[in-house]
């Protein structure tokens, strides 16, 4: 079968497409025939060597599937050949104390796909029963591919983490992103005001279409001052910030009184100073948050299937190109998700 792999860490020139083999579904197992695949920064991270990869090379990438089942393994209950579904891109054991408690994402074991196994920018992949969920008729393959990795991890952080609640502020930093464009319209369902900030002007006028009361943009001027201004000084009662080092300090110390900091990831580096008379004094709370649980991932996907929750496609690109799709995402042009589709 078709991937998109590459043969060694570095850029977006390093992904190729190649015949790799076909896998075989093991016990409980169905082999999904992939119709369109996210792309999350993640895959970057990944390509580029950000973590340590085990599995070898090749290997590819993609962990928001969009497909159909293709063929059941011995044991598959819920689904057969034919059905249309969309995958979660957690892997988790079932059997420690964390998955016991309902806890998937805090798994001693906890893995995604497309970093702990090969993922979906190929034709086939082989996946656990309890990765897939059966996706409804009039949601497309491409708008699918969108949802599953961004959207759970934005509603684990703000409704599960941070609590939030109608009336407050929250600021959303990287707005144009994937867990961003999905972090803006959960904060906006929940009643909240979203304050935001992106990198261009066209970017501003999107990330507002999408429902951030205010946008700034972070290459015009002192936005960290203008923010301040917009709560009276108060400070915000949210941030989530997936930038890291170069916004952790800023993003502090825009917290009002008693404020959360959700942080879910480190886009530009994974230090970042932390004033300690800030946090005690002003009795902040700084929230680490992964991915989601297993009832998370459900309960946001019913928002999606109810179309409260919209998918924000950016762009979509053939698997041949792949390679562009990745570039797009590494020189951060895009606004939303860029997705892969693969024609088999
Ligand atoms: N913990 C988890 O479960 C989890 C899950 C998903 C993602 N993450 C992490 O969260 C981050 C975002 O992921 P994603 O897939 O949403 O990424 P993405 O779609 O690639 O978006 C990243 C955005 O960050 C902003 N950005 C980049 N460099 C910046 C800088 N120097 N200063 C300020 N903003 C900057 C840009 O937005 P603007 O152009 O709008 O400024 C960019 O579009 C990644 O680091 C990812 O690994 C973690
Ligand atoms: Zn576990």
């Amino acid at each position: 079968m078709k991937a998109a792999v590459f043969y060694e860490h570095g850029g977006p020139d390093k992904i190729q497409v190649a015949d790799v083999p076909k896998p075989q579904p093991g016990r409980g197992q169905a082999i999904v025939n992939v119709k369109a695949c996210g792309l999350n920064h993640f895959d970057l991270q990944v390509l580029h060597g950000w973590t340590p990869l085990e599995w070898g090379f090749p290997f590819w990438g993609g962990g928001d599937i969009a497909g159909v089942v293709a063929e059941a393994g011995n044991d598959l209950e819920s689904f057969k050949p034919g059905d249309k579904v969309i995958v979660n891109p957690g892997l988790f054991c079932g059997r420690c104390e964390y998955c016991i408690a309902g806890e998937q994402s805090l798994c001693v074991n906890y893995g995604i796909i497309g970093d702990t196994i090969p993922g979906g920018f190929a034709e086939f992949i082989a996946l656990d029963e309890s990765n897939l969920m059966r996706l409804p008729n009039d949601i497309s393959f491409e708008e699918a591919a969108a949802v599953p990795l961004v959207f759970q991890t934005a509603w684990r952080a703000l409704v599960t983490q941070a609590q939030i609640r109608a009336g407050e502020d929250i600021l959303i930093l990287g707005a144009s992103g994937g867990v961003a464009t999905a972090a803006i319209q959960i904060a906006k369902l929940a009643g909240a005001r979203v304050l935001a900030v992106t990198s261009t002007a066209q970017k501003v006028q999107q990330v507002q279409k999408l429902g951030a009361d205010i946008c700034l943009n972070r290459n015009e001027g002192d936005y960290w001052s203008t923010l301040a201004e917009l709560t009276n000084n108060r400070g915000v009662d949210v941030v989530l910030d997936s930038i890291g080092a170069a916004t952790w300090e800023n993003s502090l110390n825009s917290l009002a009184k008693g404020g959360r900091l959700i942080t879910i990831g480190r886009t530009t580096g994974d230090i970042g100073k932390t004033n300690l008379k800030l946090v005690f004094w002003n009795q902040l709370r700084i929230i680490g948050s992964t991915m989601a649980n297993q009832k998370e991932f459900s309960d946001v996907m019913k928002l999606v299937f109810q179309h409260r929750l919209r998918p924000v496609i950016d762009s979509v690109f053939p698997l041949e190109q792949a390679h562009l799709a990745y570039q797009r995402l590494d020189n951060g042009e895009q606004f939303g998700k860029v997705i892969i589709t693969i024609n088999n």
